[in-house]
């Protein structure tokens, strides 16, 4: 029985090396809060990338044990930790993408806004350390809420001089890959043809789903749009109540952040054909930052795609506009905060 199982054994254990043998051009990634929920299976995550030359992990406290762990995975990527505020510029020298998941979470009973006077320090503190030391970098921000965090970097970003609206994400990827499965599930779809592109913000009604937009096409009936729309504008509260007082997503938030890790690094490897959504600065409506479908490219966000939000129903165009007050609002309360401190 042995012999008969170990060349295959042995067959899949090379193809799964192979996939992880270091490629022409590799990039240096930093995860801000690594030895958090997210940040732990993040960086691991990011370890299997075959793009990836070095991972830096940043953070305030016990990311030592993270990065000793992690660096015994024999991928080609090297791991180097960095602990509290005087290591922060080392970590973020050289580095090509810069991850931020650092902050609290939510607990229930709360909103993503009541995390921002703790959230907005901590984003504006890293966000500074990222212009003065690497600012070329894709930045990408996890930390919530994102419709105000995403502004307070551009703030802080143009405040150093070294703002790069095409380089900086607020990461919505989990709305996306949220949507997917339940669509997937609820129209019974090969979940891995299915893709929802989801725009807005990263908050309650500001997330909207673009149902109609579905690929492959698949139809709804109205209840259907409706449960479905509630679910992934819910899906983060969902996942805090069912933790119940431990936090908010970790583990779906990794497999999110990683897929915009490697599209990103798949972008700056030169792949022409890389989309997602994200919260990006953004003229498609008159609000300054818009969650939508980009391209990427190797200087970051190629085009925004306008069509998007044309041709929506009028379910979509009601939802669109119900959202706009509150994302304004929390853009604003970002950008008079970055203000305020400069
Ligand atoms: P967590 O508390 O488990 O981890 C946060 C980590 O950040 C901790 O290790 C902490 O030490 C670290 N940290 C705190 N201050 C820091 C600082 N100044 N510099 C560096 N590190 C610092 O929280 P979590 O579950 O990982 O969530 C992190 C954030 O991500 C929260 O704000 C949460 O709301 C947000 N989040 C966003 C999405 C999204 O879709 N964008 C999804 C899930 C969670
Ligand atoms: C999520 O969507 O899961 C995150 O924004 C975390 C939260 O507070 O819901």
């Amino acid at each position: 029985l042995r012999a008969s199982f170990a060349p295959r054994a042995e067959k899949q254990a090379q193809n799964f090396e192979n996939r992880l043998q270091p490629r022409a051009s590799t990039f240096k990634v930093a995860v801000l809060g690594a030895a958090g929920g997210i940040g732990q299976p993040l960086a691991l995550l990011i370890k299997m990338s075959p793009l990836v030359s070095a991972l830096h992990l940043y953070d305030v406290a016990n990311v030592k044990g993270v990065a000793t762990d992690l660096s015994h995975c024999n991928t080609p990527s090297e791991v180097l930790e960095f602990t509290g505020p005087s290591e922060l510029s080392n970590c973020l020298k050289g580095v090509d993408v810069v991850v931020i998941p650092a902050g609290v979470p939510r607990k229930p009973g709360m909103t993503r806004d009541d995390l921002f006077n703790i959230n907005a320090n901590i984003v504006k503190t890293l966000v500074e350390a990222v212009a003065d030391n690497c600012p070329d970098a894709f930045i990408h921000i996890i930390s919530n809420p994102v419709n105000s965090t995403v502004p307070i970097a551009a703030e802080i970003l143009k405040q150093k001089g070294v703002y790069n609206p095409k380089k900086l994400f607020g990461v919505t990827t989990l709305d996306v890959v949220r949507a997917n499965t339940f669509v997937a599930q609820k129209k019974n779809l090969r979940l891995i043809d299915v893709d929802v592109p989801v725009v807005g913000g990263h908050a309650g009604i500001t997330i909207l789903p673009l149902l109609s937009k579905t690929r492959p096409a698949a139809n709804f009936t109205g209840q259907e749009i409706e449960e479905l729309t509630v679910r992934i504008q819910n899906a983060g509260t969902e996942v805090v109540e069912a933790k119940a007082g431990e936090g908010s997503a970790t583990l779906s938030m990794a497999y999110a952040a990683a897929r915009f890790v490697e599209s990103s690094l798949r972008a700056l490897d030169g792949d022409t054909d890389v989309y997602e959504c994200s919260f990006v600065q953004s003229e498609l409506t008159e609000l300054p930052f818009f969650a939508s479908r980009i391209k990427l490219g190797k200087n970051g966000v190629e085009a925004v795609i306008s069509s998007d939000v044309q041709g929506l129903t009028e379910y979509e165009a009601k939802a669109l506009e119900a959202l706009k007050p509150e994302l304004k609002s929390s853009i604003e309360k970002g950008v008079a905060f970055a203000q305020k401190q400069a």
